[in-house]
């Protein structure tokens, strides 16, 4: 969109409140509607006047503030969304209903709890593009800017880029409308807040919630490159040229919505305490510049806007003739009583209706320092990427686990081990006591026929080589035996060392001290067969000494 759009007006006119029912006040002031004209335009009209005053559209003391929202909130969602700046702000005397129609009541949610709502139902049917919001809540207060989100801290004002931004604040990603409006209820806690000659929770600064969204199109999975325009609401209202360019998914929208709630003029009575009436020349003197600024933006050809005269029209420079939507809500009370003040905001309202921006979609190249959502999103991949690193290596743990497990059972194995040796054992030592016996048995019968002949002694030596014999074989399976532990132990190391688990190192070290300890064994077990053979050999001496006689 780049043609001129007019900054759009509505009246609010609130019922006559207690104090002025009580005292038998008058409504003067009340919506007409005009004949033959758009429907939603309206006039208010004075009791003793003919001519009314014609604005974008009049609310009376029967609507809602949804009906506000439903008139004013939707449009400046779509807008935001699309990638327009926007303004909304509450203009109005003290007590004329700006924070009722901003902030609302319990039983009636104000603009800007409608507004958060909408956008994020938005943000829920628009399939296409993905969506970074974040809330801020300023405050200017005695013509010092505080941020409500950081504990009143002051902020300077900064000029950049023909605009003018309040420095350093406070700005906080919100995923849903909860989120956000947390944020905007922690805000409205540190908002000055007193008691103004006309409304008991009177706003004593001017106070500015800004939404930001920026957004992306959604990467197409089958080309990879960003999907074409005109998906979900808010999506087919851009314009021209801008919409062209839009298509490149390379670009970010980014865009801001305002919140304004202004403190309301009152007038100044000498009876204020010190720090009220500090408060009352301030706001009066901050909306004074601000109409100066209505009035010039609204003669034509005026050269010279007088922005720079107060802190608040420098925060509303873009909102005023600038390149935001804007939508002024002029609040008013009917009562006879405000007459003059009424009139007076008519007369801004009617002003600011001829002021024309040039509202322009705010896109932005993916390398931009101050876009956020794509720093996000390349933060957001690096994080799967991790977190898939992450389940890669637990799968592995799994596993590593697994064949701990494992080597477990096989060292369970090798514990066991001594039962194959056990077996060996026994038959070791049932030859042995064999070989015990037929000592004794050869004893006895040495003893008792050492003479007898030749054919004895060769029984006997051939009783002693079988038994041999059958030793030198036990040997030898029980040889075998170890070497082929020996080599499954190895193998099972050279498996661990491959999977670099120190917990299966610990396993390796505890079989390798089983293997020492069956060595061990293995070395008794052969200490206890060369005794054998020494009682074999001088067995076969004695033998030898009977076949020689
Ligand atoms: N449309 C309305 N319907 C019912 N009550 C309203 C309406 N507008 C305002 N009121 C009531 O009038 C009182 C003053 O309204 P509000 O606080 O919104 O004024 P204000 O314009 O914000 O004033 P200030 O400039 O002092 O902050 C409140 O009690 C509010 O609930
Ligand atoms: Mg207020």
């Amino acid at each position: 969109m780049s043609a001129g759009e007019r900054i759009n007006v509505a009246i609010r006119i609130r019922p006559l409140s207690h104090t002025e029912s009580d005292a038998n006040e008058e409504s003067v002031f009340s919506k007409v509607m005009p004949e033959g004209l758009d429907a939603k335009c309206a006039l208010v009209v004075e009791s003793n006047k003919d001519a009314g005053v014609l604005f974008d559209s009049v609310y009376t003391e029967e609507s809602t503030n949804e009906d506000i929202f439903n008139d004013v909130g939707k449009k400046a969602v779509e807008r935001l969304l699309e990638g327009y700046n926007g303004t909304i702000f509450m203009y109005g005397q003290t007590g004329s209903g700006k924070t009722h129609t901003m902030t609302g009541v319990p039983e009636d949610n104000g603009l800007t709890g409608r507004v958060i709502e909408h956008i994020y139902t938005m943000i829920g049917d628009t399939s296409t593009r993905e969506f970074l919001v974040r809330g801020a809540y300023i405050e200017l207060y005695n013509e010092k800017l505080h941020d409500l989100l950081n504990k009143r801290k002051k902020l300077q004002l900064n000029y950049l880029g023909d605009q003018f931004h309040a420095s350093k604040r406070t700005e906080t990603c919100a995923k849903d409308a909860d989120e956000l409006d947390g944020v905007r209820r922690l805000g409205e806690k540190s908002k000055k807040m007193g008691v103004s000659n006309l409304n008991e929770h009177s706003s004593r600064s001017h106070s500015i919630f800004s939404i930001t969204v920026e957004s992306t199109q959604k990467e197409s999975p089958e080309s990879g490159a960003g999907e074409g325009e005109g998906e979900g609401e808010g999506e087919g209202d851009s314009g021209g040229g801008e919409k062209n360019e839009d298509l490149s998914s390379s670009f970010v929208r980014v865009s801001t919505l305002n919140l304004v709630d202004l403190a309301g003029s009152e007038t100044f009575v000498n009876t204020f305490g010190e720090s009220q009436q500090r408060e009352t020349v301030s706001i009066n003197k901050s909306l004074s510049s601000l109409k100066d600024v209505i009035v010039a933006l609204s003669k034509k050809d005026q050269k010279f806007i007088p922005y720079r005269n107060s802190m608040l029209t420098k925060l509303l420079k873009s909102s005023l003739g600038g390149n935001a939507c804007t939508t002024i809500i002029c609040c008013i009370t009917p009562a006879a009583k405000h007459r003059k003040v009424t009139n007076y905001t008519l007369e801004f309202g009617k002003m600011a209706n001829t002021i024309t921006n040039i509202p322009k979609q705010n896109l932005t190249g993916s390398d931009d320092k101050t876009v956020l959502i794509k720093q996000y999103q390349k933060e957001i991949q690096q994080m799967s990427a991790k977190l898939l690193r992450l389940e890669q290596l637990e799968k592995e743990t799994d596993l590593a686990q697994q064949e701990i497990a494992r080597l477990r059972g096989m060292a369970a194995v090798v514990v066991d081990g001594p039962s194959v040796k056990y077996e060996h054992e026994v038959r070791i030592n049932s030859l042995e006591d064999e070989l015990a016996e037929e000592k004794v048995k050869r004893e006895k019968a040495m003893g008792a026929a050492v003479s007898r002949d030749k054919h004895l002694a060769e029984t006997l030596r051939q009783n002693e080589q079988d038994m041999n014999e059958a030793l030198t074989i036990i040997r030898m399976e029980y040889e075998n035996e170890r070497e082929v532990l020996l080599e499954e132990v190895a193998n099972e190391r050279a498996a661990m060392m491959m999977s670099g688990g120190r917990a299966d190192l610990m396993e390796v070290v505890q079989q390798r001290n089983e293997i020492e300890r069956l060595q061990n064994e293995l070395h008794i077990a052969h200490d206890r067969m060369t005794m054998m053979e020494t009682m074999l050999a001088e067995a076969q001496s004695v033998i030898s000494a009977l076949g020689a006689h």
